[in-house]
Order: C-alpha cells, then structure tokens, then sequence
C-alpha cells in the first residue's frame, strides 16, 4: 500500500485511452490511495462514470453544478484535497486549455486550482502529437513545472503505427508513487552531458561521423532533469531535441568544439556524464574549397583530437563524478577498465555491439556497470530511458544521495 493516506485527482479526457484509465483507477485505489475522478464531457463518451464511481467508491464529477438543486462541485476545495493530480489520457484539446487557461470544463477548474504536483499523460494520434502546436503546450506544461508523461511508440487507435499511445497505466502508477515519495535526489545539482556524434569537416561539403543518434545521451539528461539536476547537455548534431526545461542545450559540431565547451561547463558542475561518440581522428587540413573529382586517390591525413573524458578526468576536483561510456565489439570487459582506469572516470557504462538491440540507432540498450572499486552490474536489455534511470540511480547512489 505505497499510497495510503494519499488524495489523487485522476483527470480523465475524450480518448480511445480512457479505457487505460480504469486501469490506473484500479492500480491506485489498490495502493491505498483516495482518488476523485474528474471526468470531461467529452471524456463520458468513451468510459462510463457508472464504472469509474464503482472503482473509485465515490460519484465522478463531471460538471459544474448539481443536477437543478442549487448544489455545485468546488474545484477550489478539489484542488486543495489533492496531494497529486494526474491526468491520463490527456488529449490535444486539453493540453491546449491546460497550457492556456481554457477553464471550460470542471477538469481545467481543478487543474488551474490545484497547488499540487500534476502529471499528465498524452494521448492521441501521432501527426496530432507532432504538431508544433500540441508540441509547444506541452512545453508550456513543463514550463509550469507540470511533469509530462511521454507517449510511446506503436500500434495506435487509427490504425496508424508512431508515438502517441498513452504510456501503460503501470508505467504511470510508479511516476505517481515517485513524485509523491519526493524522488528529486538532484536537486541544486548541476550536470554536464555529453551527446550524439561529431563532425569533422574534411571540406565545406564532407565531413567524417559516426552513426551515433543522441538517444542515450538525451534520455541521461531528461533523466538527470526529471530529479532535479540542472543540466548542460553539449550535443553533437542529432535530429531529436530535449524536452525539460532544466536542460540547457550547447549544440557543437566538431570534437575540438565539443572539448571547449565541456571543459567550460564543467569547472561549474557536480558531474559529467559522457555518452557523446567523439571522433578520435580529425583531418589535418581543412581545405575552405570542394575537392573535385579528377586525381586518382585522395589521401586525407588524420590527425588525433582531444580526449574530453579524459581532461576532464584530470581536471575531476572534490566531489565531481565523472562517468564514461564505453561501446565495444571485443575483448570488452577488459577495454572498459582500461577506459576508467586511463580517464580516471568513476565508473563506466560498458555496452557492445554483440548484444541484439545495444547500441546505435535503437531505442534499447544493454549495460554493464563497471566501477572504481571494481564491482561491476549486469543490467537487461531495457528501453533507453530506463537504462537511463539506472545510470541516474548509480550516480545518485555514488554521491551517497
Ligand atoms: N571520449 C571523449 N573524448 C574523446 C573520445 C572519447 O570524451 N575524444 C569519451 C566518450 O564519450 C566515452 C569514453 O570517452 O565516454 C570512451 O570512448 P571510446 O570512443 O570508447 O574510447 P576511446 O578512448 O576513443 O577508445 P577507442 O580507441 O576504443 O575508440
């Protein structure tokens, strides 16, 4: 029972996902919780209140006022019962009137009252998902210090695969139980990660990358976000972005530029997380004009780059946690220490290309956790973002938080 005593307002809105909510509902009054439902109008469409007050063991509340008897819900007393509000699904018309105030139904009176934590969970189509405009209320929503609930990927009501399924009602129970427990150990904190390839230019028009995507970079930084953590997050070029608003994003091109600009943030963090793939080799000369075709052979000279991890493993001063990466196709154990011990990292997260559904590209990962002290952690084949959350708990663990 890891909710008793707790008041949560479940927020309830016209999706296919509705029906997920019962779920929820029945998760969270199995933890112990006291839940209210606030259903909108829209919302009574898809899933009955009839089912909803059986589960809750209190009448749903949907409109203003009572049924012609002069009584009429107070969301201002709604508001202040609850120790959390969460709102799953959350369709695209009520994040908009969340983000701006449309306070036309008893949902958005309640959400605009609440002085508590609010968790919403989207769900919707995905072209819906990814429209600017739904995009920015969601930003708008973090803004307000609101936790979003990411979509995930897959089969969806229209028949159309992609991101916008509301994220599964266990998923969502363990967010409410984690935002109640006060689960931000990061707090006044900050972090440098690095991310995502690098390029190195060879002419205006070629350059030499690797295939690295920025996912579990980006995903160590919404996580170190999501407890609290300031973060500056030096990005090589990717094509996704980060969603929290405690993430600063330095996007950098080359690994010389990736090298200034961590070495800058870093004199002011508590720890570096270095997940970016950075060449090890740069072209000698960078010529300002396209190589044409026409010699025979084209020779391009090499020269070696900056060891980031590294310097900053020398510049590592009292408490600073610096943790590295290591991608392997062989002999992987062994070349991983021989990283922690050369860039006197803290620990290392050692993954390799032999393992089905580790790596690049994908949205998986299978880690190994080596550490100073020489204990090492198996972890599963996971989604990035939990991977990322085990990386999280290490370096909470290892500040002694
Ligand atoms: N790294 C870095 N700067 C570099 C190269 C690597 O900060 N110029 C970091 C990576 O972000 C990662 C760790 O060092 O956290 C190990 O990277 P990896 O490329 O596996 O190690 P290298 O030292 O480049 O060794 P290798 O010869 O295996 O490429």
């Amino acid at each position: 029972m890891r909710l008793k005593d707790k008041n949560i307002i479940l927020g309830i809105t016209g999706s296919i996902a509705a029906y997920k909510a019962v779920m929820l509902l029945r998760l969270l009054v199995k933890e112990g919780a006291s839940v209210q439902v606030v259903i909108t109008p829209a919302g009574k469409e898809f899933i009955t209140p009839v089912t909803l007050s059986a589960l809750s063991g209190k009448p749903v509340i949907s409109d203003f006022f009572g049924s012609n008897d002069g009584t009429w819900n107070s969301h201002v007393d709604l508001g202040l019962w609850a120790d959390l509000m969460v709102v799953a699904p959350a369709t695209a018309s009520t994040l908009g009137k969340m983000a701006n105030g449309i306070a036309d139904n008893m949902l958005i009176t309640t959400y605009l009252s609440a002085k508590c934590p609010v968790l919403v969970a989207p769900a919707m189509d995905l072209d819906m998902f990814a429209h600017p405009s739904t995009q920015r209320n969601l930003q708008i929503l973090r803004e307000y210090g609101n936790s979003i609930i990411e979509p995930a990927s897959g089969e969806l009501a229209s028949g159309l695969e992609g991101k916008g399924r509301m994220e599964e009602p266990g998923h969502i129970l363990e967010q409410v139980i984690q935002t109640l427990a006060g689960k931000k150990k990061l707090l006044n904190f900050s972090f440098l990660v690095t991310a995502g390839p690098t390029y190195e230019k060879i002419d205006p028009v070629r350059f030499i990358g690797n295939y690295s995507s920025g996912k579990m970079g980006y995903a160590i930084a919404e996580e170190l976000a999501e407890q609290g953590a300031r973060v500056v997050l030096v990005s090589g070029p990717v094509s996704i972005s980060a969603h929290h608003p405690n993430i600063k994003v330095l996007r950098v091109e080359s690994a010389n530029e990736m090298y200034e600009q961590s070495v800058k943030a870093f004199q002011e963090c508590d720890g570096a997380v270095m997940c970016a793939a950075v060449a090890d080799f740069t072209p000698a000369d960078k010529t300002t004009v396209k190589t044409k075709r026409g010699k025979e052979n084209w020779m391009i000279e090499l020269t070696p780059t900056q060891d980031i991890a590294a310097t900053l493993g020398k510049m590592k001063a009292g408490k600073q946690v610096l943790v590295g990466f290591a991608l392997e196709t062989n002999n992987e154990l062994a070349n991983a220490v021989s990283k922690l011990k050369k860039k006197n990292l803290d620990f290392i997260v050692l993954n390799s290309l032999n393992d089905q559904g580790a790596g690049f590209s994908v949205d998986t990962n299978k880690i190994t956790i080596v550490g100073k002290d020489n204990k090492i952690t198996n972890f599963e084949l996971k989604p990035k973002k939990e991977v990322a959350a085990d990386i999280v708990a290490k370096i909470i663990e290892w500040k002694g938080l």
